[in-house]
Parts: C-alpha cells; sequence; structure tokens
C-alpha cells in the first residue's frame, strides 16, 4: 500500500468507529437486562421483566431509574424494607403496582411470585434425585 494509500485506509477505519459509537449511543433504549431480573431475598422467587414493562407497557428508563431502583440487580434485595408492607406503601414495585397504574401488589401474587420451583426452572436446576415429590 501507498503512503496515501495507508492514511485514507486509516481514515475510514477510524470514521467506521465513529460511525458505530453513534449507533450504540442513539440505541441506548436496547441496554436493559434481557434476561428478567430474579429476586431471592427475602423469599425466593420474584420475577421481574424488563422487556414485559420497556417494551410490552411502553415505560422509559425513567419512569423507574434512578428514583425507585438503581441500575444494579440486587440493590434493592440489600434494603430491610424490600418487603409487601414498603410496597403496600407505594415503595419499590408498589409505585405503579396499586391497583391504579398497574394490578394491585396485593392480588395475583403468583405473576410476581414464581416460587422456589419457577425459580428453579429459570436456573435450569433439577429437583434432587431420591426423593418422590
Ligand atoms: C418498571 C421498572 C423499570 C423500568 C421501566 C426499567 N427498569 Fe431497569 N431495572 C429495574 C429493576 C427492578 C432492576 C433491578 C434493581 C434492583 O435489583 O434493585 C433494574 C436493573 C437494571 C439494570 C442493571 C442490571 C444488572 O444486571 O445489574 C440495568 C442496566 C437497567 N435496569 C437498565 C434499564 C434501561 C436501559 C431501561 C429503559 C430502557 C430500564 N432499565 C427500564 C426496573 C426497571
Ligand atoms: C413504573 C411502573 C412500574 C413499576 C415500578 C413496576 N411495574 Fe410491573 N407492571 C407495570 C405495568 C404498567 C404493567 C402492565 C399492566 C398490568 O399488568 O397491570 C406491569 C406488569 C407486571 C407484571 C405482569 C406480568 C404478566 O404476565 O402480566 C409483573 C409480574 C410485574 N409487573 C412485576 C413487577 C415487579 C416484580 C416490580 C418491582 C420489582 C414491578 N413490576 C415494578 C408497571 C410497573
Ligand atoms: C408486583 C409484584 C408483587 C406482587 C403482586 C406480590 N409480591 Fe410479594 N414480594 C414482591 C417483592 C419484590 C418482594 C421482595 C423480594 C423478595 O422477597 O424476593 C416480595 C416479598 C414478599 C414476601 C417476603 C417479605 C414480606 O413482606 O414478608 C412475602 C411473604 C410476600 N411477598 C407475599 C406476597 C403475597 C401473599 C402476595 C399476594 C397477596 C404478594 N406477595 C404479591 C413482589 C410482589
Amino acid at each position: 500500500m501507498s503512503g496515501k494509500g495507508l492514511k485514507i485506509f486509516l481514515l475510514m477505519v477510524l470514521l467506521a468507529g465513529f460511525v458505530a459509537v453513534g449507533q450504540a449511543i442513539g440505541e441506548e433504549d436496547a441496554d436493559y437486562p434481557t434476561e428478567p431480573i430474579i429476586f431471592e431475598k427475602p423469599v425466593k422467587a420474584v420475577i421481574f421483566d424488563h422487556k414485559l414493562h420497556v417494551e410490552d407497557n411502553g415505560l422509559d428508563c425513567d419512569s423507574c431509574h434512578d428514583d425507585i431502583f438503581e441500575m444494579e440487580a440486587g440493590n434493592s434485595e440489600q434494603k430491610k424494607d424490600f418487603n409487601m408492607k414498603a410496597l403496600y406503601k407505594g415503595k419499590y414495585c408498589g409505585q405503579c403496582h396499586d391497583g391504579d397504574t398497574a394490578f394491585a401488589s396485593n392480588t395475583r401474587c403468583t405473576l410476581c411470585h414464581i416460587g422456589v420451583k419457577g425459580y428453579n426452572r429459570m436456573m435450569g436446576v433439577k429437583p434432587a434425585g431420591g426423593h418422590h415429590e
């Protein structure tokens, strides 16, 4: 490659880089976790699905981040009041799951609570052998 050809080549590589970065910024909406987040504390197991909330119900990231939830899976689980009482008072999921914006937190328990069996299914855990369950 001639000196000039190399310069043009490098310029094109640089431009391609800029375009790629530009696209990544434009697509920030797709940056939510595609796998559901599973809470295990204080009880196993509660499911939260970004896709359902963002795509199917058209919620912005802003409606949850960072006022209600940090963008960090497991953050709420560290808090002492991450429980039903707080939800009923309108905290965490209860900010929307109040029977107004979304179904109330004191109804349809099993939509959020997938239980130990649901947890094992999602984590690919097989029931221990020997038992008759
Ligand atoms: C309806 C509420 C809600 C909406 C809307 C929402 N999120 Fe989240 N997000 C959560 C919850 C809940 C968690 C887990 C936080 C926790 O454990 O305390 C979370 C966690 C995350 C995490 C951390 C994942 C990890 O593995 O640590 C990222 C990144 C994230 N959200 C990005 C987004 C983006 C981007 C959007 C918008 C496209 C969005 N979220 C919209 C509720 C929401
Ligand atoms: C910013 C508002 C908002 C927050 C916060 C929120 N949700 Fe929702 N959620 C909705 C809306 C809107 C729907 C759809 C309407 C409905 O089902 O009542 C929904 C639906 C659901 C469903 C129904 C799934 C189905 O199969 O129909 C589940 C489960 C759920 N949310 C769990 C959670 C959990 C767990 C949290 C907290 C970690 C949470 N949501 C926080 C707004 C919210
Ligand atoms: C909108 C989602 C949602 C609904 C609906 C819901 N829960 Fe919960 N629940 C949670 C979350 C989030 C936690 C805290 C995380 C964890 O324990 O995994 C929790 C925790 C709990 C706990 C342990 C902490 C505590 O408060 O003692 C119990 C027990 C519980 N739920 C029972 C129920 C029952 C019974 C119902 C139905 C009447 C119900 N939940 C409906 C989301 C929900």
